[in-house]
């Protein structure tokens, strides 16, 4: 098995330091393969914002970077990690600039049945939403979510601080361990199903045989299948399912 960690820190500080316990941690599980990825050893250029990679496909894009490398590492991977410190109550620049790079994974998600977890490093305060943005970014991807974590790296560090740091980084790693192994599809919630299925479904009924996702989605089958992965929904999803598909239907006549 094989993990990559991206990180937004320039430096090899708190949030290297942290992943690489984390990874630390999980080869005392198993025999497990890891790479960590600091953004700014790799050249991303800013998104300029055209769309091209949206509608007409991401290899049209006019940025010439290290964009294809770095979604190597992910495609190549079993599990994924984002981990960002916080700057001024947000993400890194640098790890923005990494996720508007592969934004289009938003319309076109690829990364199924992989685990993907996200840490976010702070002095004292603003992380904890970050984590959540990580995270919902792992599941818009397509990957099998385990709930990120935040640690407080305020300096000078007091051994108290760094047992805290452990303590949550041990949580963690067993945690996205057991998530690694489970190496399932996962059945999607409420909000995941009705996303799906509206979105297929007005994108079905606009019949844009040139827009790139209207041919993503025909060649994976999303317009016939319950979900983007094989997956046996209960009867109340099932039901659900099929009144969104009918209110997406309503609401593209309606236009
Ligand atoms: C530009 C900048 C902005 C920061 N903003 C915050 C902040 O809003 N909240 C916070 O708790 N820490 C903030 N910090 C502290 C960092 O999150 C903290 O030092 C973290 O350990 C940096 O990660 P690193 O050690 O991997 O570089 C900021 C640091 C920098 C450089």
């Amino acid at each position: 098995m094989k993990v990559v960690a991206f990180i937004g820190s320039a430096r090899k500080k708190h949030t290297y330091n942290a992943v690489k316990q984390l990874m630390n941690n999980l080869q005392s599980f198993d025999a497990i393969e890891y790479e960590i990825v600091q953004l700014s050893n790799y050249r991303l250029e800013v998104c300029k914002g055209c769309k091209t990679c949206i509608n007409k496909g991401e290899e049209f894009c006019p940025l010439n970077d290290d964009r294809d490398i770095l979604i190597e590492k992910m495609i190549n991977s079993d599990g994924i990690i984002f981990a960002s410190p916080n700057y001024f109550f947000q993400i890194s620049g640098l790890m923005k600039i990494f996720l508007d790079r592969i934004a289009f994974f938003g319309h076109r998600p690829l990364f199924f049945g992989k685990a993907f977890t996200s840490l976010v490093v702070q002095g004292v305060y603003g992380g904890k939403k970050l984590v959540k943005y990580l995270d919902f970014i792992g599941k818009v991807l397509g990957c099998n979510v385990t709930k990120g974590c935040c640690l407080n790296s305020l300096e000078p560090m007091t051994e108290k601080g760094q047992n805290k740091i452990n303590k949550i980084l041990n949580k963690q790693s067993k945690k996205f361990y057991s998530n690694l192994i489970k190496k399932e599809y996962t059945t999607p919630s409420l909000l995941q199903l009705t996303m799906f299925r509206i979105t297929r479904t007005s994108m079905k009924l606009a019949q844009n045989e040139t827009f790139r996702d209207y041919e993503y989605y025909k060649k994976n089958g999303w317009f016939e299948s319950n979900y983007y992965h094989p997956v046996q929904l209960g009867p109340f999803k099932k039901t659900m399912g099929k009144l969104f598909d009918k209110i997406a239907a309503s609401v593209v006549h309606k236009r």
